[in-house]
């Protein structure tokens, strides 16, 4: 079969098998996304941890190609809130999207104007992004990290500003062997 034609997940390694697009992001990248912005400031200058890594298949952006990508988001804290990718819109208003979870625990944040909603992410979930929801995932266990697939129109685009004006509405912190939900920004 061309190689074209299909991905697989590799459980062992946590990796997306015929990816051709690789992207990792560290706390250096995550400005503005954590409460204690300073502390992350200071731990990404010291160790610098990778915060997510994303394997991607490519497609050409035209309307009914798909294109998909793995996550895999790993666990820490900054200053007792929970690993979370950056989050985005997408820039196009009619296109939604499909997270499957392939293991840990998390959760998805869903964001439309002062409306924030969630779901909680663990093995076999399908969550179900509809169109205009800005979308951020959040690791909630340190055991390990927080995997899940993702499938989306490939014209949809990303837009990344527009979390400056429309922020997440909620924000996930450690507590005793579990998380709380707390008010965001
Ligand atoms: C996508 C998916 C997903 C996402 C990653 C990283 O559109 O590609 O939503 O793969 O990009 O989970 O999240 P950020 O793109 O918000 O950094």
């Amino acid at each position: 079969i061309p190689a074209g034609f299909f991905t697989a997940f590799d459980r062992q390694n946590s990796l997306l098998y015929n990816a051709d697009d690789y992207e990792e992001r560290k706390l250096s990248d995550l400005q503005g996304c954590f409460v204690a912005e300073e502390i992350r400031h200071q731990m990404a200058l010291q160790e610098n941890k990778t915060v997510y890594r994303v394997y991607k298949k490519t497609a050409p952006l035209v309307a009914g190609e798909l294109l998909q990508a793995v996550t895999v988001l790993f666990p820490g804290t900054v200053n007792g809130e929970f690993f979370m990718t950056r989050g985005h819109y997408h820039i196009h208003p009619k296109c939604a999207e499909i997270f499957f979870c392939l293991g840990g625990r998390g959760l998805l944040l869903l964001q439309k104007g002062n409306e924030t909603k969630w779901v909680e992410m663990k093995p076999d979930v399908i969550a179900y992004i509809p169109a205009g929801w800005g979308h951020r995932t959040v690791n909630t266990s340190l055991a390990g990290p927080l995997v899940f697939i993702a499938f989306w129109p490939a014209v949809a685009g990303q837009n990344y500003q527009r979390r400056l004006k429309e922020p997440f509405g909620k924000r996930v912190f450690q507590a005793d062997r579990s998380y709380v939900i707390g008010d965001g920004d």
